[in-house]
Formats: structure tokens, C-alpha cells, sequence
């Protein structure tokens, strides 16, 4: 697809969904689904910057996946902390940004060691910014910036009558641009308490494919799609 004739997302979010589906469907056990996931995220977001994007969110673990077996949580949790030096080589090949969006209540020690490093070793990439939702929820996101507002109101750091859109954005795990392109895979239509706040006026894209089937021209399409669409944020377009 010639990408010089589209239009283009800045911030493009991915609900990562159907790995376990996948695997099952290939005769093998859940987790074999996951980490085909992992390669085929590493071999997206690396076409997806490359395209022109600057920021890519991608809901990896949800506050609510702790629900799941204990054998599954270790696996993905085990994913990252295994896999470190490999993301760690591919964001510096790549020059990406890694930072983190989640609560790490419910994580080991070796899990906010790992992410700590990745986003300490990467914070000076610019261009290229991968917000990992890890243990993230959107209510608690919500809910988390509230309390710091509280607390920064209440010390004099923040005068109540400063809070706009943009000073509640400034609170949230990480400040970022508001979600153009929202692609979930798996067939589910729905947002499953992914960034509420930052999906207000996103376009969505629901396909049924499985995570580790989404390919490039898979992507291609959804930005085809995405194109295509008439965005108005609420206003009308004189245009028309
Ligand atoms: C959703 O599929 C996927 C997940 C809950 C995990 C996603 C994890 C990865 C892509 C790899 C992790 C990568 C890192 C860097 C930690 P599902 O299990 O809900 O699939 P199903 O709906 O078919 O059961």
C-alpha cells in the first residue's frame, strides 16, 4: 500500500486478543499462543514506526488477567522478564521508547526490575514511544490520576480551578496523545476497560483475526480503513 497517499494515525492502540484461541486452534497449549504473539508484536511495531508512527499503546495484560491460571500469569509475566535482552536489542535497534502503564501492585520484584531497566535504558529515544499496558486498567488509571490530583490540590501544588484536559492527561500513567486508530483483534467488540480517557474520539477497528495471525497487510487495511473515515470530533464538516 503506498503510504504517502493515506492518512495517517499518530497514536494507533492495540488490544492485543485471540492468542489463547490461536494456539488452540493449532492443537497447542495457551502459552505457545502468547509467545507467538510476542514475535508477531515485535514484527508489527517495528513496521508500524516505521510507517510513520509516533506512539503505539498495546494492552498486554489487564488488571483482570490476574483472574487467569497461575501457570498463565507466569508465563506472560516470565515472557518479559526472559525476553528483556531481546526487546532491550530491538528498542535500541529500532530506536523505540519503552514506557510502562499499569498498577505493578500484583508484581514480582524481577517484573518492576525489568520494566524499570527497559524504560530507563530507552527514556532518551524520541519519535517512537511504546506504551506497554501491563497490569493496566483504565478505571484504575482514572482513579489513580484522581488521587494524585488530590494529594498535589491538597499540598499547593495544583490550584483546583488549573484542571482541564489537558492538567487530568498531564496525571495519567504516561502523557500521551489522544488515540486515533483503535484495532482489536480477535473478533470481540468491545473495549474490555482499555483508555477510556484517551480513546474519546479514536476511530475503531474490530477484526476477527487473531493476534498472531495480524499481519502487516493486515495493518495496512485497518489504516485503509482508518483513512477512509470522516472525522469530525463532534463538529461538522463544511466540506460535505
Ligand atoms: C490476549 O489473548 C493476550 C494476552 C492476555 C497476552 C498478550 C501477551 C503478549 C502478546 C505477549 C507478551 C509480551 C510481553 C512483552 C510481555 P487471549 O489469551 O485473551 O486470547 P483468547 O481470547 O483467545 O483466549
Amino acid at each position: 500500500m503506498d503510504y504517502t497517499k493515506v492518512k495517517l494515525p499518530t497514536h494507533v492502540a492495540i488490544i492485543v486478543d485471540g492468542n489463547g484461541r490461536w494456539a488452540t486452534n493449532q492443537g497447542l497449549n495457551r502459552s505457545a499462543g502468547h509467545k507467538e504473539g510476542f514475535l508477531n508484536l515485535k514484527k508489527l511495531t517495528k513496521y508500524i514506526f516505521n510507517k510513520g508512527v509516533s506512539y503505539i499503546s498495546a494492552y498486554l495484560f489487564s488488571t483482570e488477567n490476574f483472574k487467569r491460571s497461575k501457570v498463565e500469569v507466569a508465563y506472560i509475566m516470565n515472557l518479559l522478564t526472559d525476553k528483556l535482552n531481546e526487546i532491550l536489542e530491538f528498542c535500541h535497534e529500532e530506536k523505540i521508547k519503552a514506557v510502562f502503564s499499569g498498577r505493578v501492585t500484583h508484581m514480582s520484584d524481577k517484573v518492576i526490575k525489568t520494566m524499570e531497566k527497559l524504560t530507563e535504558e530507552t527514556k532518551n529515544y524520541e519519535g517512537k514511544t511504546f506504551n506497554i499496558c501491563f497490569g493496566y486498567g483504565s478505571h484504575a488509571e482514572i482513579i489513580d490520576a484522581t488521587k494524585k490530583i488530590v494529594n498535589d490540590v491538597n499540598n499547593n501544588v495544583l490550584n483546583i480551578n488549573e484542571i482541564d484536559e489537558s492538567i487530568f492527561n498531564r496525571y495519567l500513567y504516561q502523557e500521551l496523545p489522544p488515540i486515533d486508530l483503535l484495532i482489536r483483534t480477535g473478533g470481540e467488540q468491545r473495549l474490555s476497560n482499555f483508555m477510556l480517557w484517551q480513546l474519546s474520539y479514536a476511530e475503531l477497528y474490530f477484526t476477527k483475526t487473531y493476534f498472531p495471525d495480524f499481519k502487516e497487510e493486515d495493518f495496512d487495511k485497518a489504516i485503509y480503513e482508518y483513512s477512509s473515515r470522516d472525522r469530525r470530533f463532534g463538529g461538522i464538516n463544511y466540506e460535505d
